[in-house]
C-alpha cells in the first residue's frame, strides 16, 4: 500500500466485480438504443475505461472535462466546464460517466446542459457516492458503492492531480492535506 493511504476502501478485485456488474445491467437496459457514453473528466476516465469493457452492445464514448476543487478537499461549489462534447448526440441515450458524486455540484450543473441538447435519455453512473456530503440534489440511475465521508483517491481520482494511478481506491491520510 502507498505511505499516504491510510486505508483501502475498495480493493482491485471488488472494483472489478462491480463494475461488471454495472456494465452488464447497462447492456441489457440500453440493448437496441443508440448509446453514448460520456466521461465527466478527470476523474472517471479509468472507470470508464473499464466499463465499456464490460458493455457487450455497441456504444460510442465522449468526453467533457469540468472542475470544482482546484488542490483542494472541498468543492468550491463554482463548476467550471473547461471543455464540452465533441460529437453532437442528439436522439441518442447520454449516459454520463462519474466517478463520485459528492456535493452534487458538478452533475446538476451538467444535467441540464447535456439534457438541452435533444438527447432521447440522460442518465447517470457514478461508481461512488457520498450522500452525507450531498448539497445539490442529483438522482443516480446506476451506483457502485456507497461510501463514508473519506478523502477517497486511486482508480483515477486524485488529491492535486496525485494518486490517480493508484489501482485501489483509498482513504488519503489526512496528514497530506492538513498540513
Ligand atoms: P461534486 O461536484 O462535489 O459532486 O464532486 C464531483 C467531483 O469532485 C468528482 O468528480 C471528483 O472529481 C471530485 N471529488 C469529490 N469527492 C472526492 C474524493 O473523495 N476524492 C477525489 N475527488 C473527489
Ligand atoms: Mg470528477
Amino acid at each position: 500500500m502507498h505511505n499516504d493511504i491510510e486505508k483501502v476502501i475498495y480493493s482491485e478485485e471488488q472494483i472489478k466485480e462491480r463494475v461488471a456488474e454495472i456494465g452488464k445491467q447497462i447492456s441489457e437496459d440500453y440493448k437496441g438504443k443508440e448509446l453514448v457514453l460520456v466521461s465527466i473528466l478527470r476523474g472517471s476516465f479509468v472507470f470508464l475505461s473499464d466499463l465499456i469493457r464490460n458493455i457487450s452492445i455497441p456504444c460510442e464514448i465522449d468526453f467533457l472535462s469540468a472542475s470544482s476543487y482546484g488542490d483542494r478537499v472541498t468543492s468550491s461549489g463554482k463548476v467550471v466546464v473547461n471543455s464540452f462534447l465533441s460529437s453532437d448526440p442528439k436522439g441518442k441515450h447520454l449516459l454520463l460517466v462519474e466517478d463520485i458524486l459528492d456535493s452534487g455540484f458538478t452533475l446538476s450543473r451538467i444535467i441540464p446542459l447535456t439534457k438541452a441538447l435533444g438527447c432521447e435519455s440522460v442518465k447517470v453512473a457514478a461508481l461512488l457516492d457520498k450522500p452525507e456530503r450531498r448539497k445539490a440534489n442529483v438522482d443516480l440511475d446506476y451506483r457502485g458503492f456507497t461510501v463514508n465521508d473519506y478523502f477517497l483517491v486511486g482508480y483515477g481520482l486524485d488529491y492535486a492531480d496525485k494518486y490517480r494511478n493508484l489501482p485501489y481506491i483509498g482513504a488519503l491520510d489526512p496528514k497530506i492535506y492538513t498540513k
